[in-house]
């Protein structure tokens, strides 16, 4: 039996049609309906067949920086091969549709930006922002471009930096680095001064990331999740949206007459 399509209370979409300065928070669930792998879901999340302790850490990259590349360069490599979804391009409508929006993310990749949305505030970078491991410039990916044959585990060797020669690091936060400054500000003060807080596809259990919807909860906002499984902020959150980013987000706007 299929189940009944969800409901958006009618309370809820009144706030979304009134709101003002909105807040969007997402984690890889948003992802998930483009087929890129969560973290944390059992069997299909990325660390039930990879030891991300064992990739994703600094020290990981100065002990075997080709495994580590090789594996960043095949999540690109799945981004890269599919596309945005109904979630990632009602996240971007949205922001036509209230007077201020602010799309934070600990998504590492740019489907939102391919969905239309802009300023998107990255807590945990990006795979499309590769940069020095010694000096930190920026840097551009090979022309040859190994990503488009890397295939899951396989070892790459990362380029080399144009201007000291050190090896090219993927733009992310790694376990045990800080979050970029600026992107933290820019989400806690952007937190604290919402009426309105979408928490879409996120466990909530990654620190200090998770405390953003506690801050909003704290300066009075509403605040909606939108996942098809409970996580700790179920008995914070003023609604929790019981499905899929891609089936909700549409009704949630549709809901709220966008
Ligand atoms: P997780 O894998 O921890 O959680 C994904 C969440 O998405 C879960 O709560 C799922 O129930 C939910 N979900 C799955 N499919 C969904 C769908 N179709 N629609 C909506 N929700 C869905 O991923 P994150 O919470 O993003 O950090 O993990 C946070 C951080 O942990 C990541 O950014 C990463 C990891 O350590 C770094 O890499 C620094």
């Amino acid at each position: 039996m299929t189940p009944a399509p969800l409901s958006i209370p009618p309370a809820l979409a009144d706030t979304l049609a009134r709101a003002v300065n909105v807040v969007v928070f997402t984690g890889a669930g948003v992802s998930a309906e483009s087929g890129i792998a969560t973290f944390r879901d059992a069997l299909t999340g990325l660390w039930s067949r990879f030891d991300a302790s064992a990739l994703a850490t600094p020290e990981a990259f100065a002990a075997q920086p080709d495994i580590v590349w090789g594996w960043y360069e095949w999540r690109r490599a799945q981004v890269d091969g599919t596309e945005p979804n109904a979630a990632h391009r009602a996240i971007a409508a949205l922001a036509g549709h209230v007077p201020a929006l602010t799309l934070i993310t600990q998504n590492v990749d740019n489907l939102h930006e391919r969905a239309g949305s802009s300023n998107v505030v990255h807590l945990h970078g990006s795979l499309h922002a590769p940069r020095c491991s010694r000096c930190a410039r920026p840097a551009a990916f090979p022309a040859d471009d190994a990503h488009a044959i890397a295939h899951e585990g396989r070892a790459i060797a990362p380029p080399a930096c144009a201007h000291c020669g050190a090896p090219i690091r993927p733009g992310v936060v790694w376990f045990g680095e800080s979050l970029p400054t600026d992107a933290w500000q820019a989400a806690q003060a952007a937190a604290e001064q919402c009426d309105l807080f979408l928490c879409i596809g996120t466990s909530a259990l990654v620190y200090p990331a998770a405390q953003l919807p506690l801050h909003a909860l704290r300066a009075g906002a509403t605040v909606v999740q939108v996942n098809p499984a409970a996580t700790s902020l179920d008995g914070q959150a003023h609604y929790n949206l019981r499905g899929a980013a891609a089936e909700v987000m549409p009704r949630l706007l549709e809901a709220a007459g966008f």
